[in-house]
């Protein structure tokens, strides 16, 4: 007895080998995830966006502090409780996104490492390790290989910076990089929002900067270096030479926090080596994977927080020469960070993962 499959007629057993062919490789893609720190800020949007975007999952680890274990959390209509750490280092998962901040991926990640879990850490931990590869897909996936097994996300502020200037290097070579931050309040996780919702509805309550952020900017992320710059703004000047793998490129950053909820704004200047037409460079921006050009005077078209939130892409607008030097330009980038910024990117890297067969 036989069935036809396409064209072919096909035997009765080799039909057998070939629905079970078809079984294993449904089962090798589909794979057990955990996700650490999913109770908190990046980790709600980071099960989110596996969600949306169908990544094969067969069994999921929600993974937070003691304090939440035994949590219920809901994922695709199912329930599940919260474990902790040590539990789900046992489970032996695939793949374990961390969102839980660097001091747990630091003792953490190399214990899940240890299991063989591949790790993907949104954390600042990992990033500046000579031996962690910093990964934004659309620039320098093609670095990853099998044996990375903890796999660095870079900062939100460096991401929506690296994914515009990027282009931009390849065609004109960046000398300088001049950049000033407006970012959003999420960037703090769970605790900044309840301040930020607490102060705008006149509550006090626990606080996650040193001032009110309600009707305020505050010129400090992350803390103090002893060279006067803060954490968040060396960042973006290690991460962006790292990622553009060139350590040439002089990057100057000031971070400000501002009462925003929808995503980091950044002014921009960068100078060139080489000198360009502004149109030929908007045209080099147009085709950009995952970056949208929103650049329109004439009809008041610019990005902004408000309208990005939600969305992948990293707006670009205002963009002109800068008048004051040859070879230089501003711009405005804007990215919701909880998104690209964060878990749309990590979740990227694990598709990359997958596609390529890494793990
Ligand atoms: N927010 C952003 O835009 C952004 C962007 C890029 C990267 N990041 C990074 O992502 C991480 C999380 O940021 P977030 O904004 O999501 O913060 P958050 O809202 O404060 O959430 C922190 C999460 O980590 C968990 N956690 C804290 N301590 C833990 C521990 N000892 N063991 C296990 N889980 C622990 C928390 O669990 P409990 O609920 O049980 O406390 C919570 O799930 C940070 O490293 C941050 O730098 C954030």
């Amino acid at each position: 007895m036989g069935f036809f499959y396409g064209n072919k007629l096909l035997q009765l057993s080799t039909l057998y080998v070939f629905l079970q062919q078809i079984f294993k490789n449904l089962k090798s893609i589909s794979m057990k995830i955990a996700v650490v720190g999913a109770t908190g800020m990046v980790g709600g949007v980071v099960l989110q966006v596996l969600e949306e975007r169908q990544f094969p999952i067969n069994e999921l680890l929600l993974v937070a502090s003691e304090k939440s274990v035994g949590k219920k959390m809901v994922f695709k209509n199912k329930e599940y409780t919260v474990m902790g750490l040590e539990q789900a280092v046992e489970a032996a998962p695939d793949l374990a996104i961390f969102s839980a901040g660097g001091t747990t991926s630091l003792e953490w990640a190399p214990r899940f490492a240890a299991v063989g879990t591949k790790v993907i850490d949104n954390s600042s931990a990992w990033r500046m390790d000579h031996h962690k590869k910093l990964i934004v897909p659309e620039i320098n996936a093609s670095l990853l290989t099998r044996e990375d097994a903890i796999i660095a996300n870079p900062n939100c502020s460096t991401i929506q910076l690296v994914m515009v200037l990027y282009p931009l290097h390849q065609k004109y070579r960046i000398k300088r990089v001049v950049i000033s931050t407006y970012q959003s309040v999420t960037g703090t996780g769970v605790k900044a929002m309840q301040q930020l919702n607490n102060e705008t509805h006149g509550k006090g309550g626990d606080m996650a900067y040193p001032y009110p952020i309600h009707r305020n900017a505050i010129p400090h992320c992350d803390v103090f270096e002893e060279n006067g710059y803060t954490k968040e703004e060396m960042k973006m000047v290690r991460e962006t030479q790292k990622i553009l793998a060139d350590p040439t490129i002089a990057v100057s950053a000031t971070a400000v926090r501002v009462p925003v909820v929808g995503g980091h704004s950044e002014s921009v200047n960068v100078e060139f080596e080489q000198d360009f037409n502004i149109d030929e460079l908007r045209l080099l921006l147009h085709p950009t994977p995952g970056v949208t050009l929103q650049d329109n005077p004439d009809t008041q078209t610019y990005p902004m927080p408000l309208y990005a939130q939600g969305k992948d892409e990293v707006f670009v607008g205002r963009i002109r020469r800068d008048l004051s030097q040859p070879k230089s330009l501003n711009m405005w980038i804007v990215s919701d960070n909880l998104r690209k910024g964060a878990a749309t990117n990590t979740v990227q890297i694990a598709e990359y993962l997958v596609n390529n067969k890494l793990i």
